[in-house]
């Protein structure tokens, strides 16, 4: 059978307004890409070549973003999923709109540290009807959990109040063996409290029906982006693993482990990690301390920035101030003289700090 990629990314993000108003989560770019095409990317270099992009809230960007998928050497199709219904309803209406095959759900908010090629081969190699992986987190309660006893997961509770014994967080990837089994599943499903229809009851379904549920740990890091902080500290993650690269041009001075794109412009210092994207101008008197990505034709100037994400066309005239844990929206426009400051800013904005004395 052949593997079919469903990557789920319809959600409004609520947690990162205003962020999310105009972009919605998986496509917030790191590092110059946006983590729904890393995904696609990841599971193409996995093998699976026919995807199912489950959109809602701002569909149209990224139909934009993927488009048939030939640029990226895949096939794409768009599923619509109007009301928010939860995972296992998207899964279901991909089945719907024509997914067959053994399908390999992304929720397109996650990020392996790993990679997932060691979950698609264990699935692929094992005698599973379900696949799912799991983790150790320090928050469990905002999660799916699984409890293992004796080598099986034997039940998934979502979002427990207390973490029961024997258990761990269920992360954003699901493999399936047989979309009609997904179907029978569903069928048996009513809406949670918060109204969805949740992927832990469809999986526990296959637990109650005698189905085999296979499942690994990752001890690498993941992440889900729910908030501003899950974000940064994507950034940060990322920017540690980094293979420095200067293509851009430097006439000031930068250090450590930094990825300068083609067609920057560095003139002031920048510390790594650190990323700057092409079209970018880190003027001359401005710091970029350590954990700072800069996306495209972002211009700085002034101040000194460190642990922050700066999207796309955004201008910092920053005078004497520090910007920290912060991210910036695409075409915002921050004028500050002085003093420490965190913003959590969405697209187009203007924001002027200043000092009438
Ligand atoms: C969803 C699932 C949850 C899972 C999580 C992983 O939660 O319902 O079981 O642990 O994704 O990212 P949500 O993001 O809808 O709160």
């Amino acid at each position: 059978m052949v593997l079919v990629g469903v990557v789920l990314v319809a959600g409004e993000g609520t947690r990162l307004r205003p962020l999310t108003y105009t972009l919605p989560k998986p496509l917030i770019p790191i590092m110059g890409k946006p983590l729904v095409i890393r995904a696609v990317e990841g599971l193409r270099d996995n093998g699976i070549h026919d995807f199912y992009v489950v959109i809602g809230h701002l569909g149209f960007l990224f139909k934009q973003a993927l488009g048939d998928g030939s640029n990226l050497g895949v096939r794409v199709r768009y599923v619509e999923q109007r009301e928010r219904l939860g995972i296992a309803h998207a899964i279901h209406r991909a089945i719907e709109e024509g997914a067959n095959g053994e399908l390999v759900v992304y929720l397109g908010d996650n990020y392996f540290g790993e990679g997932v090629g060691r979950f698609i081969r264990e699935f692929e190699e094992g005698d599973y009807d379900v696949y799912i992986v799991l983790t150790k987190h320090r928050d469990p309660t905002r999660f799916g959990n699984a409890v293992i006893n004796e080598g099986r997961v034997v039940r998934l509770i979502e979002k427990p109040r207390e973490p029961p014994p024997n258990s761990y967080v269920v992360t954003g990837i699901y493999m399936f063996r047989d979309p009609d089994d997904v179907k029978r599943a569903f069928k048996t499903l009513k809406p949670s409290a918060r109204g969805e229809y949740e992927i832990t009851e469809l999986i526990q379904w296959f637990i109650d029906n005698g189905r085999r549920v296979g499942y690994t740990i990752t001890n690498s890091w993941w992440k889900d982006t729910g908030t501003p902080q899950d974000i940064l500290d994507l950034v940060y993650l990322m920017l540690d693993a980094v293979e420095p690269r200067v293509e851009g041009e430097v006439r000031g001075v930068v250090n450590g482990r930094v990825i300068i794109e083609r067609g920057a412009v560095v003139e002031g210092v920048v510390h790594g990690p650190a990323y700057v994207g092409p079209g970018s101008i880190i003027s001359k008197d401005t710091v970029i301390e350590h954990y700072v990505d800069v996306e495209s034709n972002v211009v700085i100037s002034g101040g000194a920035l460190s642990r922050s994400l700066v999207l796309n066309d955004a201008r910092l005239e920053l005078g004497r101030a520090r910007v920290v844990d912060s991210i910036i929206g695409p075409r915002s426009t921050i004028r500050l003289e002085r003093g420490r400051h965190t913003l959590i800013i969405g697209e187009g904005n203007l924001i002027m700090s200043m000092d009438w004395a």
